[in-house]
């Protein structure tokens, strides 16, 4: 059982967030074939896979090879140890892809597909990726760092206008000139904002203190808007909401655990717009008290949940 618990500690700090509830609404069943676009830390693959055994198989992506790697070493251990191996398959790859990891790997349909969006402790508390305020590595923000730009070349190369655009549109900043404002001053300076502890300080001069500012750091919602520009998150999530139908059984089960208005928005009109959506949480389902106490970073999810219908009602 030591070694057992010392892995678990060691491989990521990622606590799951609504685990049991997921579950209830995905049900995956004994020999079902599910997708997780976004493996992270594994807590909900390493369930899935546990509730379908040896007969099921988990499509396990992320676009983030370290956690790709950290957490297959970790869920093999996990695994041979406890139990029987379930098949987990693990792809470094976009979510947007995961037709086509269906089709190298022989799979038609799946049961069941989960998302758990944006970025997890493990990457946040990497000081070398520039997700963290006080880094002083370069502002990359990029989940896979083999492709894109990171976000110091996207703040070097917009425009002071777009640069406002964008802060406002994907982070909801209200501030977002001020802010564009001051990182094209500094260019002009010829010191271009280059890591992510410059960044967080000049949001930092340009947000006066007001109660949001009290509860979480000021730099948040620019660092968000920045990371969801550099990664497409939000197209990458569009993108699999419209081709998710095409590889889902008739009843089977798409869950989406958002933490952003604009991811949660995307989501519900999905599942909407498409007669072939039954919806099964008319209402986000969001963390309890009790879980958010536990696990701050939980405090914004919403998941939301449909299943597919072949047949059009
Ligand atoms: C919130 S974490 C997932 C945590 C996981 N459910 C767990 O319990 O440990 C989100 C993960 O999704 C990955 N990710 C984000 N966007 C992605 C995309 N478009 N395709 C694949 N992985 C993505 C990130 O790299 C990150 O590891």
């Amino acid at each position: 059982m030591l070694s057992f618990t010392i892995m678990e500690k060691e491989h990521t700090v990622h606590i799951p967030v609504m685990l049991r509830e997921t579950l209830d609404l995905l049900n995956p069943h004994s020999g079902g074939v599910y997708v997780d676009g976004t493996l992270g830390g594994g807590g909900h693959t390493a369930e899935i896979a546990r509730k379908v055994g040896e007969t099921g198989t988990v499509v396990a992506m992320d676009r983030d090879l370290t956690a790709i790697e950290r957490t297959e070493k970790y869920l093999k251990g996990l695994f041979g140890f406890q139990w029987k191996p379930a098949n987990i398959r693990f792809a470094h790859a976009n979510y947007r892809f995961f037709g086509e990891a269906l089709d190298l790997l022989k799979i038609d349909k799946i049961d069941g597909f989960l998302l758990d969006l944006g970025l997890s402790s493990d990457q946040l508390a990497d000081r070398k990726r520039g997700f963290r305020f006080d880094s002083d590595a370069p502002l990359d923000l990029r989940f896979d760092t083999s492709e894109g730009e990171p976000a110091n070349e996207l703040l070097f190369r917009l425009k002071e206008k777009d640069i406002a655009d964008l802060i406002f549109q994907y982070g909801e900043e209200r501030f977002s000139r001020q802010i564009a404002r001051k990182i094209a001053e500094r260019r002009r300076k010829d010191q271009p904002v280059q890591t992510a502890m410059e960044l967080a300080d000049l949001v930092r001069h340009c947000i006066p203190p007001s109660r949001e500012t009290r509860r979480i750091d000021p730099a948040t919602r620019t660092f968000q808007a920045l990371r969801i520009a550099v990664n497409d998150e939000l197209g990458s999530l569009q993108n699999v909401l419209n081709e998710a139908p095409n590889r889902l059984k008739s009843g089977g089960v798409m869950a989406v655990i958002s933490f952003h208005s604009l991811e949660d928005r995307i989501v519900k009109n999905a599942f909407r717009d498409n007669p072939r959506w039954s919806i099964l949480t008319n209402k986000p389902i969001v963390p309890s008290d009790e879980e958010v106490e536990r696990n701050p970073r939980a405090r914004s999810a919403k998941l939301r949940a449909a299943y597919f219908n072949v047949t059009e009602r």
